[in-house]
């Protein structure tokens, strides 16, 4: 297959991706978190092609895309009250919502589930795309089955060239980390994966949000997590990775003494000089923590084109957008942690 490539403001784009869609076949879309693999959500072959683009286990569901909020209603039943209140406070936006799903969403959408991921995306053109086709879009990460999420439309050439229909291109996504994803039919709500909507934002409205065992510690064999995708190793690169917790100052100096010449280092801007001799890649300055989520998966896709052995990462704190940093770096590292 020949994967045609357009610019998200090209005439025409619109159109030519919504009919690929309905006609039941695979647009890489871009949006404000990370590109997405998008299919008709509702047509079980097409989100089968999904997986067998990405290599994706079958038991790993999807996130439906709605081009409006009112479209829940049509997916999801038994919606709390609050789902409301958080799709008019951060639609669009980088926040998925686990909801009891409608029959009308296949089993191949949620991996038989009878919940069902569904978000909004801040995307104008993608939003376009979903409004033209007539369809939630069913879209998980672009990437290749556990490499880093591809943020811009050069890493999904590079995962996905010849297997899929059309890459819309629209630039280097502004956020960078996946959305943040919230189970509603649980109480306390549970937080199933860190991403693009800070934690605390959505405490404000919810109240206390329990953190899913899965985002802390690696699962031991056998384990369950609930949002079945955190359970497979993730977002690294060949290369082994260890993660250093601790003043960013303390992990500069802990990597400059334990990492070998010519490892991989990835690091805060304003220590991009403290490690001669190692292959660096940057993510912004300390504490931009914006920054740091727009680099982190460019700097961990970047060392699969060089010969490192071994990557260590200076990782932000565990605020706002840094929770999600921390997370990818942590799982990029299969949780190999080192607190300084
Ligand atoms: O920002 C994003 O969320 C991107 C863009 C493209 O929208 N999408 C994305 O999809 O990150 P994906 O498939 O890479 O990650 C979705 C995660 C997986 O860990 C999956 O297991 C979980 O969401 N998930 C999907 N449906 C679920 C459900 N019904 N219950 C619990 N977890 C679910
Ligand atoms: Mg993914």
């Amino acid at each position: 297959m020949i994967t045609k490539i357009m610019k998200a403001d090209e005439p025409g784009v619109v159109e030519s991706a919504a009919e690929v869609i309905r006609a039941g076949g695979l647009v890489a879309i871009p949006t404000e978190t990370v590109y997405g693999l998008g299919a008709d959500g509702l047509n079980e072959s097409a989100v089968a092609k999904i997986f067998e683009a990405k290599g994706r286990p079958q038991d790993n569901p999807l996130i439906l895309h709605i081009s409006d909020a009112s479209q829940l209603e049509s997916f999801c039943e038994d919606v709390p009250p609050v789902a409301y209140e958080l799709a008019e406070q951060f639609w669009p936006g980088p926040l998925t919502l686990v909801l009891k799903c409608r029959d009308n969403v296949p089993k191949r959408t949620t991996a038989g589930l009878n919940t069902v991921a569904i978000r909004c995306p801040d995307n104008t053109i993608t939003r376009a795309i979903i409004s033209a086709a007539g369809v939630p879009i069913a879209a998980p990460s672009g990437n290749l089955s556990g490499r880093p999420s591809p943020t811009t439309a050069q890493h999904m050439i590079e995962d996905m060239s010849g297997r899929i229909d059309l890459i819309v291109d629209g630039g280097s996504c502004g956020i960078g980390v996946e959305s943040t994803i919230l189970d509603l039919t649980v109480s306390p709500p549970r937080l199933l994966r860190p991403g693009g909507m800070p934690l605390e934002s959505l405490e404000k409205i919810v109240g206390h949000v329990a953190v899913d065992e899965a985002l802390l510690r690696p699962l031991s064999a056998g384990e369950r997590p609930k949002a079945p995708g955190m359970k497979y190793r993730h977002y690294a690169p060949k290369a082994p990775v260890t993660v250093l917790t601790g003043s960013a100052d303390k992990t500069a100096v802990y990597i400059a003494q334990h990492a070998p010449l010519g490892a991989g280092v990835i690091c805060f801007d304003d220590f991009s000089n403290a490690f001669p001799g190692r292959v660096i890649q940057t993510i912004g300055r300390s504490g931009d923590l914006l920054s740091n989520a727009q680099r982190v998966f460019d700097a961990l896709r970047a060392f699969d084109s060089t010969d490192v052995m071994e990557i260590y990462a200076q990782c932000p704190d565990e605020t706002g957008l840094g929770l999600a940093v921390a997370n990818r770096l942590k799982k990029a590292a299969g949780f190999h942690v080192i607190s300084l």
